[in-house]
């Protein structure tokens, strides 16, 4: 791994995998493509932008030229491929975004690894995509966890657009011998998370004294994973992962939604004691439940923990801590998304009338 590819790299996860990969190899040469969506975000890069190693390009994955240019100039030998339109509530309201960014641009991506790598075929190649556990649906209180082998059944536009990606992924190692590895995990959380999902969004709410919308009765159940811990799960893959692999990667916790938002509003009335809004879980608002909803997901990562030794460092106590402290300690990052139109038309839409 010389000269590595990573797109969406302005993104949550994407940038956190960023600051991991420059941290733990100063060798490599990274390539960051991203569009800057209203995800996108270089203030996450800030103090790496001047480093001699790092390189950022403006651009859609969707844009077949200068993703070949990208392969071509930098001698692309391993491309780690967050870039995608992520979140749940906006694919049902917009589901042919998901379709163009997440199928479309992942394709553009297959194809010019497949023509550069062939062309140079010297030298070890990697492309590894980023997936998630939503592709196998939804489960029931006493189901078993997901595992790699738990069939597909996507439930929401964005589900089924990252299901259709991963398949594509897939085709391209049996039909060309791509060498691919594939993760899907479960719900990240951690510094630089866009606060339209539900810990940023909650904790920002919480502080300024906003009601806290839970969807139904608040007792779906997600998986949670400290970005970080994901970040190392990647590397690995990266590092000792069998080519044609999928990699299941989660926390190893299920809480309910409302603990979740429990456990933080109790950590805002600790940190914050002259908070005017305490005690937090006042703002708690039960709303119309989101379309198709999701109740439960789990991961079994016995897999990556058996093959690869990686299992998740932070416990959902330590990570929910660092987390709030790091939105209380980094007001200005919130507070200029929060500032932005297009993000104050998506809450309007998504939360008035509910
Ligand atoms: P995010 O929404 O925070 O960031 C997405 C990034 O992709 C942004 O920087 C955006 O500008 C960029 N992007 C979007 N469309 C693009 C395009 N056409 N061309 C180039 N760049 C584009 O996303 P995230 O939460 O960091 O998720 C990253 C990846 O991880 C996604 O593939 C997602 O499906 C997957 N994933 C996320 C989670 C989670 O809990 N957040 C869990 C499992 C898997
Ligand atoms: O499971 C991995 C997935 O986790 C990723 O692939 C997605 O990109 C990521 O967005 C996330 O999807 P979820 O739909 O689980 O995340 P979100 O933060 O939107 O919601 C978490 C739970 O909280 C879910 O049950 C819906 C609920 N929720 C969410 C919001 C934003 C609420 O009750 N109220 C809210 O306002």
């Amino acid at each position: 791994m010389k000269s590595i590819l990573i797109t969406g790299g302005c993104g949550f996860i994407g940038s956190n995998f960023i600051h991991y990969i420059i941290d733990h190899n100063q060798d490599l040469r990274v390539t960051n493509l991203d569009a800057v969506t209203y995800a996108g975000n270089e203030a996450n890069l800030e103090n790496i932008k001047t480093n001699p190693n790092y390189h950022f390009i403006k651009g859609d994955i969707c844009d077949q030229e200068l993703v070949r240019k990208i392969f071509v100039e930098n001698d692309i030998d391993t491309v780690v491929h967050f870039a995608a339109e992520t979140h749940v509530d906006r694919s049902i309201l917009n589901p042919l975004e998901f379709l163009h960014t997440n199928v479309y641009g992942t394709g553009v991506l297959l194809e010019a690894a497949r023509e550069h790598w062939q062309k140079n075929p010297t030298g070890e190649h990697r492309f590894h995509h980023i997936s998630t556990d939503e592709v196998f649906g939804s489960l029931m209180p006493n189901d078993s966890a997901f595992n790699e082998s738990t069939p597909y059944s996507p439930n929401s536009p964005y589900s089924a657009s990252k299901a259709a990606s991963d398949h594509l992924v897939r085709s391209y190692f049996h039909t060309y011998q791509l060498p691919i590895t594939i993760s899907n995990c479960t719900n990240n959380y951690g510094p630089y998370q866009f606060p339209e999902k539900l810990i940023p969004l909650f904790i920002s709410n919480a502080i300024h004294g906003l009601p806290l919308p839970v969807y139904g009765d608040g007792k779906q159940i997600r998986d949670w994973v400290y970005v970080e811990d994901h970040c190392e799960g990647i590397y690995q893959i990266l590092s000792k992962g069998k080519v044609g692999e999928t990699y299941g990667i989660g926390g190893n916790n299920q809480p309910t939604n409302l603990e979740i938002i429990l456990e933080i509003t109790s950590l805002l009335d600790e940190i914050l004691p002259q908070s005017p809004h305490k005690p937090h879980a006042q703002l708690i608002q039960y709303v119309k439940d989101r379309p198709g909803h999701d109740r439960r997901y789990a991961m079994n990562i016995s897999k990556i923990n058996r093959e690869l030794g990686w299992t998740p460092k932070e416990s959902l106590n330590s990570g929910l801590r660092k987390t709030v402290e790091w939105y209380i300690h980094n007001a200005n990052w919130v507070e200029n998304i929060n500032k932005n139109k297009e993000f104050n038309h998506f809450l309007q839409t998504n939360y008035s009338n509910r």
